[in-house]
């Protein structure tokens, strides 16, 4: 399969070559891409979140189980995507408009929006990077 792909690549013209070292760089991206673990894309909750509880008036349990929303209710159409990608503008929209696709309870949508707020004070992202 390699060997097959290398043969191409050799017989190919200059431009095509340079497609399929596109498509090889896109590739490999998607794979790494997928290879994002759970733990880095939605932070379990843990003592890095003391503060920030405090800070936000919320507690340890609300941001847990803002957590499980996420991972659970928000992965039944799509696979869910690291919360560091989107600033918290961009979240401000997201979420009441996703909340009302999954249709969320208001206590499950408050706990989610705790959580997302708590990663994005931890990950220290500013409000308007998108
Ligand atoms: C009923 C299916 C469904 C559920 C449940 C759902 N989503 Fe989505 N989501 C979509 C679709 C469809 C899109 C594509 C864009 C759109 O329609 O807005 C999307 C897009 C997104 C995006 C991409 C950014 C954007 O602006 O569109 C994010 C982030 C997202 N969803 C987060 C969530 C979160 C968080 C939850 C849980 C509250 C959730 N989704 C639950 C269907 C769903």
């Amino acid at each position: 399969m390699l060997r097959r792909i290398l043969e191409i690549y050799t017989k190919s013209t200059m431009r095509n070559r340079k497609k399929i070292q596109f498509v090889a760089v896109l590739w490999i991206g998607l794979m790494l891409a997928g290879c994002m673990s759970i733990e880095q894309m939605a932070p379990p909750v843990g003592p890095q979140f003391y503060n920030i509880a405090i800070k936000r008036d919320t507690t340890m349990a609300l941001l847990e189980s803002g957590r499980e929303v996420y991972l659970v209710d928000c992965s039944r159409c799509h696979s869910v995507e690291p919360i560091q990608r989107y600033s918290m503008n961009k979240w401000h929209e997201i979420i009441p408009r996703m909340a009302q696709k999954s249709k969320l309870s208001i206590a499950k949508s408050a706990a989610l929006r705790a959580y997302i707020v708590a990663v994005s004070d931890l990950s220290d992202i500013p409000a308007d990077l998108n």
